[in-house]
């Protein structure tokens, strides 16, 4: 393992032997393998090709041994056994207090939510519901530089990782953690933007998730026997919650169908996700508005 080169071939080798699973904030194994490397190394993902010629550091060696065990052989996601996480590129702290940071959510955040949330100003106050480490709410401070967000999970765990992030990459003063069952504490109409992705993993669909999924809080990841529980009763609640231009944006992922059958009257807008994912709709206020007002509650 002399260069970055050989190394990335032989992690590539290996996690493929290994046949780990990359759902976990990389889309292939050699997209894992390039970030397995560089964290051995502890350099910044940003880097020229020019580095697979440059000698990998002595220094090094031990730490991607361990790493590759980690992963490898128990099956470890990689965020945890690096400490840390990139989306939306931003770097957050990561371990199992939370899941690892992948909502397909943070690419609706990144266009400014468009076309869906349709002011021309920014959403005054962003709840990141169900918050887990924080990112997504970090992430829509980042876009929305004026909007007050809050982080908001009912895990006290989930929010002291939150709330290192919000240390770690939120902007000045505007985000702040609060430990609440879905919407309950928040005032009616108090709320612009809400950003959602509850445990949506049926019963049937939880006993076969590969095994990485293991080492995330198993009340991260499961709700009920279909998985709509709470993604129903938070969307009740948000008819209450949002103010009159408001909009929801909901994260169901495999549950669609569940939820379409539990709710058949809500107009869903699924939206297209050119980076992967699925399952992430958008509602207006004045849709669940017109759903409440039909009585379909
Ligand atoms: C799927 S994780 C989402 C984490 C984070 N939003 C992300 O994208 O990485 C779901 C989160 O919902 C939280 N949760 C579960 N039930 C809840 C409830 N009734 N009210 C608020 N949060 C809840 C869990 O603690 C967990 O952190």
């Amino acid at each position: 393992m002399e260069t970055f080169g050989a190394a990335l071939s032989e992690v590539v080798e290996r996690l493929t032997t290994a046949n780990v699973f990359c759902g976990h904030g990389y889309e292939s194994i050699h997209d894992e393998a390039v970030a397995l490397v560089l964290g051995a190394a502890r350099l910044p993902p940003e880097q020229t090709r020019d580095l697979l010629a440059d000698p990998f550091p002595e220094r090094a060696v031990a730490r991607l041994s361990e790493l590759l065990r980690g992963r490898c052989e128990e099956r470890v996601p990689l965020a945890y056994l690096l400490g840390e996480a990139w989306l939306a590129g931003l770097c957050f702290n990561c371990d199992d207090r939370a899941l690892v940071p992948r909502s397909p959510i943070a690419q609706v955040l990144v266009e400014g939510c468009r076309p869906w949330w349709r002011p021309q100003v920014a959403p005054r106050t962003v709840v990141d519901l169900c918050c887990g480490g924080g990112s997504l709410g970090i992430i829509a401070a980042h876009v929305f530089t004026s909007s007050v967000v809050l982080l908001s999970d009912i895990d006290q765990r989930a929010l002291s990782l939150a709330h290192e992030n919000i240390q770690r990459c939120a902007p000045n003063g505007r985000v702040h953690c609060i430990m609440a069952d879905l919407l309950t504490p928040l005032a009616p109409k108090s709320i612009d933007l809400i950003l959602a992705n509850p445990p949506y993993v049926s019963t049937i669909e939880m006993h076969q998730l590969p095994p990485e999924y293991r080492y995330e809080p198993y009340g991260a990841l499961q709700a009920d026997e279909e998985g709509v529980a709470l993604a129903v009763d938070l969307l009740r609640d948000a008819t209450r919650v949002l103010s009159d231009n408001g909009l929801l944006i909901l994260e169901v992922g495999e549950s669609v169908e569940a939820l379409e059958r539990r709710l058949p009257k809500v107009p869903f807008t699924w939206i297209d996700l050119p980076s992967g994912g699925a399952g992430v709709a958008a509602v207006s206020a004045q849709e669940l508005r017109d759903w409440s007002a039909a009585g379909d509650l």
